[in-house]
């Protein structure tokens, strides 16, 4: 009887893996250096890259959109990010000397200031020479505690723009910037994790709001508030510069829990808070990618000072109740064994693959949001190769970007918001 059951198995012919097409990523989502479709939107932007504590006199490694820099911060305060290749005979400037107007190249010793300007060639008596070479730079604007930098064309470049997180600060409230390269989750010790793959499968993840009630509640218990693991009624929506989606929870008794959650091109994300009582707007992030295998995530937050609460003081107490085997370690040291019994968005996006593979997939009505960021990511894209200035990148222009996200409580019998943001209900 066994035999004939597997027959009857192995008899139907549909479905097997052997044979099955070459698997391929999208290259207009995935690739961000120089001449790429993608890169290329992203060069078009303001991007945040490090913290303004991270430039010293010590210089300092970054990779931003495929290509390594050095950044440093010289006598006068003012912070440089240089091609790293000395452009005398090659030597890297990591391994240079920072100085009062500049970097100086510890093989002979040009010296060269933020925006690549040799100021001293030390073995040439001819004082002309220094002013006919360039080193390659990059243009940096220092504000709310983080480094930001353009990277396209010069002809292109916007003015820095304004956030409406900046509106009408109280006298106690501040911005506070932060930098994670800890990938998803990564505000909560506990769980941290690392951006060791393509920054698209984090973006993809800020417009998916049904993975929140199935990875982060049932399948491994709670890991936010309660109320977030009620599987929504969501509706997305275009915006002038990118997606939300409006998500709608109906506990059983008391008032409908909206959440707002954005994304603004080309890589800006908006994200309410996961607590209960968090009932304020959202802040801002930025999901940069340093390479085509690595990202980093930066972000903007409105804290109020009196209230004491920095952005990641969010207490989720039940987090201890899911601990399980991974007790007490930290995230570098889990084994398989604990991934598997504790996931993250960490192994579920970095179990995508490095890059993942894109012809694989088969989207459902619940991708509808990933679907359309991506969508606006390549008309966007699609613009910049036309010739045309994508969405908030007006050459010489400062674009206002508007936070729509957020969370409220909507009275439950007539849909009137009544605590809490709700730009939309
Ligand atoms: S290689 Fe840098 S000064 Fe010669
Ligand atoms: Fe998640």
């Amino acid at each position: 009887m066994a035999l004939k059951i597997a027959e009857i198995v192995n008899a139907d012919t549909e479905g097997r893996a052997y044979g099955r097409p070459p698997a391929i990523s999208d290259e207009e989502l995935v690739r961000v250096g120089p001449g790429t479709k993608g890169g290329e939107l992203l060069r078009r932007y303001w991007q945040p890259f490090a913290l303004s504590e991270e430039a010293t006199s010590q210089p300092k490694h970054v990779d931003i959109l495929g290509e390594r820099l050095v950044l440093f911060r010289n006598g006068h305060g003012e912070a440089g990010l240089l091609y790293p290749r000395c452009m005398h005979r090659g030597t890297d400037l990591i391994y240079g000397k920072v100085e009062q107007g500049g970097l100086r190249c510890c093989y002979h010793g040009w010296q060269f200031d933020p925006q690549g300007r040799c100021l001293e060639i030390p073995t040439e008596k001819n004082e002309n020479l220094r002013n006919k070479v360039r080193q390659p730079w990059y243009p940096i604007v220092e504000k709310f505690g983080l480094l930001f930098t353009y990277m396209g064309p010069e002809d292109c470049e916007p003015g820095f723009p304004s956030f409406s997180i900046e509106d009408d600060l109280g006298a106690s409230e501040r911005i506070v910037s932060y930098r994670s390269d800890t990938g998803p989750n990564g505000p909560f010790p506990k769980v941290a994790a690392a951006g060791d793959y393509n920054w698209f499968q984090m973006y993809d993840n800020w417009m998916d709001p049904f993975h929140v009630c199935v990875l982060h509640y049932t399948i491994n218990g709670p890991q936010f508030s309660p109320s977030l693991g009620i599987i929504p009624e969501v509706k997305f929506e275009k915006t002038d510069d990118g997606v939300i989606s409006i998500q709608k929870r109906r506990p059983s008794e008391g008032p409908v829990q909206q959440r707002i959650s954005q994304v603004i091109m080309p890589n800006m994300n908006c994200t309410a808070g996961v607590s209960d009582d968090d009932l304020g707007s959202a802040g801002i992030g930025w999901t940069v990618p340093s390479d085509d295998t690595h990202y980093t995530l930066f972000g903007l937050m409105r804290v109020d000072t009196d209230l004491k609460k920095t952005p990641f003081s969010v207490d989720i107490p039940m987090l201890d109740d899911h601990w399980g085997p991974t007790h007490g370690k930290p995230f570098s040291q889990w084994s398989l064994e604990d991934h598997q019994q504790w996931q993250t968005d960490y192994v579920a996006q970095k179990g995508q693959g490095d890059i993942s593979l894109h012809s694989e997939e088969h989207l459902m009505a619940g991708d509808k949001g990933t679907a359309l960021s991506r969508r606006c990511f390549r008309e966007q894209a699609e613009k910049v190769v036309n010739g045309e200035h994508p969405v908030g990148a007006e050459p010489g222009k400062s674009y206002r970007v508007e936070i729509l996200a957020g969370n409220a409580l909507l009275d439950e019998k007539t849909g009137a918001c009544i605590a809490g943001i709700a730009s939309r209900t």
